[in-house]
């Protein structure tokens, strides 16, 4: 219960009493997709709002220790403005000041119109574009060891591969038409997962620099006014970090069509040695706008390569960014038929941008 470890968090930081008054509740606690908890809350004499985070005890992962640390780097990039303030925090509890809606709920809600969120999202990505413009790093073999968040492109691959070979879809699993050409949408013969695999561990070099990031830029943790315009927050800091610049470009422009889209039907079934996948997705408006800001940073980020390169670098990590999304499917509890159509999706990215 909020009260027990609120009150806990009290004990251990006696001066958190001559900044805050009593708490009451103002919202229904929500669970976070981490599975940490969070209540809004009140100040009776102030009239300030404040969210309370914490972990169900037994669950500590330290999650709560990395992120206000990690806090203090992104502060470096953004400005404490862009953060909100924590007040007290433990390994795995925090009282922080009260930052605004989520841009997720917000547009799921109607309350942001579609141009008015286009200027937001151009905004906020821009800002990451300055940052990273201005302080990324090169990307070296000795990287990993200090950056471990800028991942080892030959590992991550090797690591979605091996948990693709293990997802079963409507009963037929993938390792037995691992080497079948797929059909998606009755199109053009796609290549064989076997073949797109190959072709990514030639392709899928390491990045030409790191950027310094927040790492998890989705729709629950950027946090807006709904009334006004400027400003913005970010919060849930855990993968703050260096990190490679495409993955993070991709995550923002994909991570709405994995989260906030509709599979309105999709089948997958063998029909002459061919995995033929047919699937229907349907996108909100602003699904499509975000992923248009995401592709207008990709384009600053990516000049001097060429756009032509820029695009084809971002549409390969795209579509594995999906093919990995694929492990989550059974965790998030979603249909099997988003497991096909992100399949699907992936594998049309992918395979144009392979050839
Ligand atoms: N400081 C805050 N101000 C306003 N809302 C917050 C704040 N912290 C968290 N939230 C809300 O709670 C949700 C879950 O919090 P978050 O820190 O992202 O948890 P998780 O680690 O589970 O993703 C966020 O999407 C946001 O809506
Ligand atoms: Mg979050």
């Amino acid at each position: 219960m909020w009260q027990e470890r609120l009150s806990q968090l009290f004990k251990r930081r006696p001066d958190l009493r001559e900044r805050v008054g009593s708490l009451i509740l103002v919202d229904t606690p929500r669970l976070g997709v981490s599975g940490a908890n969070v209540v809004f809350l009140t100040d009776r004499e102030t009239k300030r709002f404040y969210a309370f985070k914490w972990v169900p005890s037994g669950q500590s992962n330290h999650s709560i220790a990395v992120q206000t640390r990690q806090r203090k780097f992104l502060a470096g990039l953004y400005g404490e403005h862009h953060l909100p303030e924590v007040l007290a925090s433990t390994s795995d509890a925090m009282l922080m000041e009260y930052a605004g809606e989520n841009l997720r709920s917000l547009i799921a809600a109607g309350r942001i119109p579609l141009d008015a969120l286009e200027r937001r999202v151009d905004r906020i990505y821009g800002k990451f574009a300055d940052v990273w413009l201005e302080r990324r790093l090169p990307y070296t073999s000795g990287s990993l060891k200090h950056h471990r968040l800028a991942r080892d492109p030959q590992r991550r691959l090797k690591r979605i591969e091996q948990a693709l070979r293990g997802i079963t879809l409507h009963g037929l699993p993938l390792s037995a038409y691992w080497q079948s050409p797929l059909c998606i949408n009755d199109g053009a013969t796609c290549p064989s997962l076997a073949q797109v695999f190959k072709a990514l561990r030639k392709g899928y070099v390491p990045p030409h620099f790191m950027v310094p990031c927040h790492g998890d830029p989705t729709g629950d943790n950027l946090l807006v006014d709904p009334a006004k315009e400027g400003p913005w927050q970010l919060i849930d800091w855990e993968w703050a970090g260096w990190h490679d610049w495409r993955v993070v470009v991709s995550f923002m422009g994909e991570w709405w069509w994995s989260n906030s889209t509709t599979v309105a039907q999709a089948t997958i079934e063998i029909k002459k040695g061919q995995a033929v996948i047919n699937y229907h997705l349907e996108a909100p408006p602003a699904t499509r706008v975000i992923t248009e800001c995401a592709e207008a940073l990709a384009g600053r980020i990516g000049k001097q390569f060429g756009e032509a390169e820029w695009r084809r670098q971002l549409a390969l990590q795209r579509g594995l960014l999906l093919l990995g999304d694929l492990r989550f499917v059974e965790p998030r509890r979603l249909p099997v038929d988003h497991a096909v159509a992100l399949l699907g999706r992936g594998i049309e990215i992918l395979g144009s941008s392979l050839q």
